[in-house]
């Protein structure tokens, strides 16, 4: 046993959205792998226990699968504490739910304006001795507020005890990209602006805001997902590979390529904002916040000048699909009557994950000529397979920072948007169910066109994994 493993877990925000959708469910496949310490739920209502393990079950039953056996081992390990995070009585429960525990976890689900608040009682209570803390993100808004909240974690954490938590660094396909990357030896060679002509990652939702309105006109779309999640499948995709693979050396080198990305100008955005949104619940009536934003990116180093990146992402877009494609430059034209399009490789991150090789291959017909073909590879995740919060949790609790993200990578990440986020650029409104605003055809559109991603089974050659 790892002697340096948290020996309790405790999560603030434990009535919010977070803990019904992912926090209850990778709980309940952690205890069947074997979780063990007691999880204590804290958040404002004054809930008893059994109430609190109420919510558990619903939020299992609506989100996955209550597992009879698994279920009731939670139960018995699941403890709740109500009360106001201002309130020093509130942590002092905590203290005295963590019992014996000397190494607990602290994970803090809850909107970023209550860290500080959170953080500095919890230090207050003395709980903080020998603990590690997992903050969700968005971490701050800005490059300034993100470095405000890191020194607010600091006063009471060691930066080697602090989890960023972003959950697409849990995701498999996305942990993927740089393995793929580095252990197939073909890739190497034309991975590079030589051979690679751009690079687009859509993340479309078809969701709307789904009541979270009040965070979401906070927030937009850049802060809540570009910023983070699709700046991770960036450096995923373009970082030197690292000299060797312990956290602190991958980490360096996802530092080293943001740093190479410049600043987001005004001219390379365009924000969206779906037709209804200004009538959501906690949502201004004249809010100018984006729910969709297309980008472009340049990445200066020398293997990627010439290469544009385009990223986009949206709330009511036709599909639910996140996949980045890597369009190839095309080869002479040898064969001057057809037409041969742009070789691609197609990584797919959710629903499934898939890697697709686009290619053209000889017409079945007699002629000279070319017909794409995709060759993919596809799997669909199973039930038993850990999901990305499971993962997270679980590493965090283990004390492996390799999927977090360093304070310096916040940074970092907020210098490239910061720019054009704090210009005051137009929202274009768009229809719900079209890949946004007509302006990112006109604006920030690649080579090619953006290629909407199709989730039904397409053609091409499907190998199961
Ligand atoms: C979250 C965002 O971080 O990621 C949500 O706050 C978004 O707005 C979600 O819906 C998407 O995650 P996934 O795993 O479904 O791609």
């Amino acid at each position: 046993m790892n002697p340096t493993a948290s020996d309790a877990l405790v999560f603030f925000g434990a009535t919010g959205d977070l803990a019904y959708k992912k926090i209850f469910p990778a709980l309940q496949s952690m205890v069947k792998r074997g979780l063990r310490v007691p999880v204590i739920g804290v958040a404002g209502r004054s809930w008893t226990s059994d109430q609190f393990r109420a919510r558990a079950r619903e939020s299992l039953k609506e989100h996955g699968r209550v597992d009879s056996v698994a279920f009731d081992k939670l139960s018995q390990l699941l403890g709740y504490v109500g009360g106001d995070y201002h309130n020093p009585a509130t942590f002092e429960a905590v203290r005295k739910e963590l019992g014996s525990a000397r190494r607990p976890t602290f994970y803090l689900a809850i909107p970023p304006a209550l860290f500080g608040v959170v953080v500095e009682q919890l230090g207050k209570s003395g709980c903080t001795k020998g603990a590690r803390v997992i903050v969700e993100k968005p971490f701050g808004h800005d490059f300034g507020s993100a470095q405000e909240l890191n020194q607010t974690l600091l006063t009471a954490f060691d930066e080697s005890a602090i989890f960023r938590i972003d959950h697409y660094l849990g995701k498999r396909p996305v942990q993927n990209l740089v393995f793929f990357r580095f252990v197939n030896s073909f890739l190497e060679p034309i991975w590079n602006s030589k051979y690679v002509e751009s690079v687009q990652i859509t993340m479309s939702e078809s969701i709307g805001v789904q009541g979270r309105g009040a965070f979401y006109d906070q927030t937009g779309t850049i802060r809540d997902v570009i910023q983070n999640h699709l700046f991770q499948v960036l450096a995923n995709l373009t970082m030197e590979p690292p000299i060797r693979m312990d956290t602190e050396s991958v980490r360096d080198e996802k530092v080293k390529l943001l740093k190479a990305v410049l600043p987001l100008a005004v001219n390379d955005m365009v924000r969206g904002q779906f037709r209804g949104y200004r009538a959501e619940k906690g949502v201004a009536a004249d809010s100018k916040v984006e729910t969709f934003a297309a980008m472009r990116l340049l990445v200066n180093t020398s293997r990627w000048q010439g290469t544009p990146f385009y990223l986009r992402a949206g709330k009511h877009l036709p599909v639910n699909c996140t996949e980045v494609v890597v369009r190839l430059r095309r080869p002479p034209l040898l064969f001057p009557l057809c037409t041969v399009p742009a070789n691609y490789f197609r990584f797919r991150i959710g629903p499934d994950m898939t890697i697709g090789l686009g290619a053209t291959a000889m017409d079945p017909a007699e002629r000279m000529c070319g017909q794409e073909v995709e060759l993919q590879v596809k799997h669909h995740p199973t039930a038993d397979e850990m999901d990305a919060y499971e993962r997270l949790l679980g590493d965090a609790m283990a004390g492996d920072a390799s999927s977090f993200a360093r304070e310096d990578y916040v940074e970092e990440a907020w210098r490239i948007v910061d720019p054009a986020l704090m210009a005051a650029t137009p929202v274009y409104e768009y229809e719900p169910n079209t890949w946004g605003p007509s302006e990112v055809d006109q604006r920030v559109s690649p080579p090619g066109g953006w290629q909407n991603p199709v989730v039904a089974a397409g053609a091409g050659l499907e190998i199961s994994s």
